[in-house]
């Protein structure tokens, strides 16, 4: 091809994508968008290149939209969201990988010759690698330094890759993987590719992190939740998993009331014959077996106690074991002479075919109507497979991976649409879909499976590199931890699930009563800072990756009037060290007060001469110290 410039044109404001998620504006006067159209005249082809720059953010936007005028198809092999040439190499690139339970761990490897990828090929964005890359310069660390940061703003496969050439140039290259995509247009048709976002930073990769958290908070995310401070909620998967009846729910939900918490959220099975994760996905009717009197009854039973509803559900899947797959087997994404690939026992629905968007979606209207849900928990968990759709010809096959995110885009609007209040918080088996196209939808995503406190240091602090910590659900769990064994002190495990979208997952019912009165201070304590985790700017201070000792970090209010520095004591020693911590953010010049110990500290003294750790005994100690503005 050889697409070579026709016209362009500057207008004010930031356009729509068509059926995908991206960032917008509130008003014309944020941003300006520069169309620039490129035309191959030999195939009537034009590509339109879509800029956009924030008036608050030091922001890009950019995504391209191919328009066929042909008479003949054309057929796109490759549709990348952006490439941005640097003219040199002297950075290194950091990217979040990971695996179920240990999601967006941080690497930082130098660049060098060739290709260096990351990519998803599991038809959503995935643990093993986020759409999310930053190159830093050499000497960039958390507080100084030039930062690029890059973040797709998709749920499915991508591609995200540096090239060094031999002229020592760096090129990034991030968008749709070309793996199993295939996408055909005929005359009027568009194919509009899934946005890009980068963001500059001359102050570390706090200062990146920060401008994604805003931009993502404020201008990606949407609806009643997106600025307010999110109800306090407990789960019930941890606690019962499948084995709960309608009198434990209650008893669960009454002690929630008691201790202080605003919303209980029904878990997976409740519907169908759901007794364990191989049956009844699909069949979005509740088990009157185990909840009698159903759904409504035991909403209004739990909104009568104070608390709001929530319910969990998995639209994008069916089981084997399903009414729904017994009527009709070819609903599931399959490829006819082949043998099925299952993962936790299910099957991917087509989810490409309206009729089965539509049967889903209308069976699970019908439940949150009925039981009024204030919010929703919509899992996905498995990855796309048997990627082959009955509804397409055999040569459109390419476009089914694709094809299936724009549905689940659509769906899920459905969902926002009809439901301007409800809460919606997305999930991946935990983090596996955990990406800037989803918080388009779902101002908050469960971070991960693994609830424990010290495997969460890690997962936290790799998600806030391109994510804000108002989207990550944290939750505290018993102990030991069902996913590691460890034993950690209540307290340390309520710092460290207050620090995101704050919850509980645990039987409430059978907690000692000292933990209950520690439930009940941390909710407390939850409620003063809860505006700062919502809207604060938040500061890595030490890096779990590598400090073995303790991890920190640190909320600042908008008017840096406010701060709280939180974390926890990794490992006890005998006769300690000190160890001295640099609150960041501050006004130098104002006076503020340790609120633990009422001594006053100038901001500048707080920046640059630090405090000391406090000198605990025992291992993982929770850290948190409040300061506070005050008249000198
Ligand atoms: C996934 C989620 C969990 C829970 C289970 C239910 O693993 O991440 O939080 O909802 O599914 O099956």
């Amino acid at each position: 091809v050889e697409f070579v410039y026709k016209e362009h044109k500057i207008y004010n404001g930031k356009p729509k994508l068509e059926g995908l998620p991206a960032t917008y504006v509130e008003s014309g006067d944020e941003a300006q968008t520069l169309e620039l159209v490129l035309e191959d005249t030999s195939i009537n082809t034009r590509i339109v290149l879509l800029y956009t720059i924030y008036e608050a953010f030091p922001v890009i936007a950019r995504s391209v939209r191919f328009e066929c005028d042909s008479d003949e198809k054309i057929t796109l092999l490759s549709a990348m969201s952006a490439c941005v040439d640097l003219p040199d190499k002297d950075y290194e690139m950091i990217d979040l990988a990971g695996v179920w339970a240990r999601e967006r761990h941080v690497r930082r490897h130098k660049l060098d010759y060739g290709i260096q990828s990351i990519y998803s090929m599991r038809g959503c964005s995935s643990y093993q690698f986020n759409p999310f890359l930053a190159l830093a310069r050499e000497n960039a660390d958390e507080f100084q330094g030039q930062v690029y940061g890059f973040s797709l703003v998709y749920s499915g496969n991508f591609l995200a890759q540096t090239e060094v050439d031999n002229y020592d140039t760096a090129r990034v290259l991030m968008g749709i993987h070309p793996n199993g995509f295939k996408w055909t247009l005929g005359k009027g048709e568009s194919f509009q590719t899934p946005e890009m976002v980068m963001v500059y930073s001359e102050a570390g990769l706090n200062g990146m992190s920060q401008t994604f958290h805003k931009l993502y908070r404020t201008r990606l995310a949407r609806g009643t939740w997106r600025d307010k401070v999110r109800p306090i909620l407990i789960n019930s998967w941890e606690a019962f998993y499948f084995d709960f009846d309608a009198p434990k729910l209650l008893g669960l939900a009454d002690a929630a009331a008691d201790l202080g918490m605003e919303l209980f959220v029904l878990d997976d099975g409740w519907f169908g014959k759901r007794d364990n994760d191989w049956c009844a996905l699909g069949d979005w009717e509740v088990n009157e077996e185990k909840i009698k009197g159903g759904l409504p009854a035991l909403a209004e039973r739990i909104h009568g106690l104070g608390l709001k509803f929530g319910l969990w559900v998995e639209p994008e899947m069916i089981s084997e074991d399903s009414d729904l797959y017994r009527e009709y087997p070819d609903w599931a994404l399959k490829i006819p002479g082949r043998a099925m690939n299952r993962s936790r026992h299910q099957l991917n629905l087509d989810i490409t075919r309206k009729e089965v968007r539509d049967h889903i979606m209308n069976q699970i209207f019908k439940v949150l109507d009925a039981c009024k849900a204030d919010y929703v928990k919509w899992d996905m968990n498995r990855s796309v497979d048997n990627v082959f759709s009955a509804a397409l010809p055999k040569e459109r096959q390419g476009e089914v991976y694709h094809r299936y995110v724009l549905a689940v885009y659509e769906m899920m609007e459905s969902l926002v649409q009809r439901y301007p209040n409800l809460l919606f918080e997305s999930c991946s088996g935990g983090g596996g879909r955990f990406d800037a196209g989803m918080l388009y939808y779902s101002p908050q995503i469960w971070c991960s499976d693994n609830t424990d406190a010290i495997d969460r240091l890690k997962i936290q602090y790799g998600t806030s590199f391109g994510y804000p910590v108002s989207a990550m659900g944290a939750h505290v769990s018993v102990c030991p931890n069902h996913q590691s064994g460890r034993i950690t002190p209540f307290e340390t495990r309520g710092t460290v699930a207050s620090s995101g979208t704050f919850g509980y997952e645990l039987d409430l019912m059978k907690m000692s009563e000292e933990d209950k009165k520690t439930a009940r201070e941390q909710i407390l304590k939850y409620k003063e800072i809860e505006h700062l985790v919502q809207s604060g700017d938040y500061y890595r201070l030490i890096n779990p990756f590598e400090n073995n000792n303790h991890v920190l970090w640190q909320f600042v209010s908008k008017d840096k009037k406010e701060t709280v520095v939180c974390g926890v004591r990794l490992h006890s020693e005998a006769n300690p060290y000190i160890y001295l911590f640099y609150p960041q953010g501050l006004d130098a010049d104002l006076h503020y007060e340790d609120i633990a110990t009422g001594k006053v500290y100038t901001g500048a003294a707080l920046m640059k001469a630090g405090l000391p750790l406090p000198l605990t005994t025992g291992d993982y100690q929770p850290i948190r110290f409040t300061f506070k503005a005050v008249e000198k």
